[in-house]
């Protein structure tokens, strides 16, 4: 093994390996387990100056054996260090554990009695990897059999559940940062009340009403909750008005660089949702009753599905 992987790259392959191994193991959520538990970095760290600290000591061993050997000997393991991997001591001794198969020349000693018309037959043991390999599934079998039948760890249905719930969990992250799932060609009305509140926030964080009112009754900007409209009434046109802002009036200003697209179709939602809430102090009407537009069937806003797009 020494003289396939020298330490430096040995070393670092057996630290990666348990490294890898814990990280699998340790549920530590969404953080790395060596930040999340700074005892299992000190495990770590431990294990890698033992790791280390052998191998100055095999190196050193080495090193002081190799000077008591005499010039034959020294000779000797040169020669089988120049020898390619599969003629090695070390790779012959291992297919030997491995296999333990016998070479023709030994075949006489396996061969069995019986003569099937010329038809002979060798008594070859099991392939310890073949046995090794066995008897490491009845372990595996005893393990699962009291994890999964005897103590009840889970069921595959509890699994299934669980898979559920944490796809879900994934989903809903993935949303938050995927801004651009809405746009104007998908954008429908929401009619859920959180959907509502979280439209009437944005909208109160983005301070739209300094131009709107507070409660949408119009002050430098339109009335919103009246039937008029100069840009049009249909979420897609609250929709457009907003992120691109008006082009007849660049007072509106665009904001679709500030606010995500999502959020944006929660404030058209809110404000539609404001629609005849006819707030004191409402500006008088400005633009065209939408309704009227919407009557031609192009325009017409068919809404049958409340559900968040998302
Ligand atoms: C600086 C003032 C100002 C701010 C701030 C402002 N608006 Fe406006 N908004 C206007 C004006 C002026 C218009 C009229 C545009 C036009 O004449 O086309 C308008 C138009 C609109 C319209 C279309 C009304 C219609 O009749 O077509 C909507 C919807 C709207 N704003 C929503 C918002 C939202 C949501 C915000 C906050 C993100 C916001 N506005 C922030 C001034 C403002």
């Amino acid at each position: 093994m020494k003289n396939i992987f020298p330490s430096y790259i040995r070393v670092p392959l057996i630290f990666a390996f348990v490294f890898a191994s814990l990280e699998y193991f340790i549920d530590s959520g969404e953080k790395p387990a060596f930040i999340e538990y700074p005892i299992v970095s000190l495990i770590l760290g431990v294990f890698l100056f033992i790791l280390v600290a052998i191998e100055i000591v095999f190196a050193a061993v080495d090193k002081v054996t190799y000077t008591f050997l005499s010039e034959e000997e020294k000779e000797q393991l040169k020669l089988e260090e120049a020898l390619p991997f599969t003629e090695s001591k070390f790779y012959k001794n291992l297919m030997n554990k491995l296999t333990r198969s016998k070479s023709i020349e030994q075949e006489a000693d396996v061969m069995l009695d019986h003569d099937y018309d010329g038809i002979k037959e060798l008594d070859n043991v099991l392939p310890p990897w073949w046995v090794y390999l066995f008897y490491a599934c009845i372990i595996f079998s005893v393990v699962y059999l009291v994890r999964f039948h005897i103590v009840g760890d889970y069921t595959q249905a509890e699994e299934y559940e669980m898979a559920m719930v944490q796809a879900e969990k994934e989903h809903q992250e993935y949303l938050k940062n995927a801004p651009d799932l809405v746009n104007v060609d998908n954008v429908v009305l929401m009619t859920d009340a959180a959907s509502i509140a979280e439209g009437k926030k944005a909208f109160e964080s983005n301070n739209c009403f300094s131009c709107h009112g507070q409660n949408l009754q119009g002050g430098i900007g339109p009335n919103l909750t009246d039937k008029y409209w100069i840009n049009g009434g249909g979420v897609k046109e609250l929709f457009t008005i907003i992120s691109e802002g008006s082009s007849k009036n660049p007072v509106m200003a665009p904001w679709k660089d500030v606010i995500k697209p999502t959020d944006i179709q929660k404030i058209a939602s809110y404000i539609l949702s404001m629609q005849g809430t006819n707030p004191d102090g409402a500006k008088d009407p400005e633009g065209a009753i939408w309704e009227e537009i919407a009557a031609t069937p192009e325009n017409v806003e068919v809404v049958t599905d409340s559900t968040n797009v998302e």
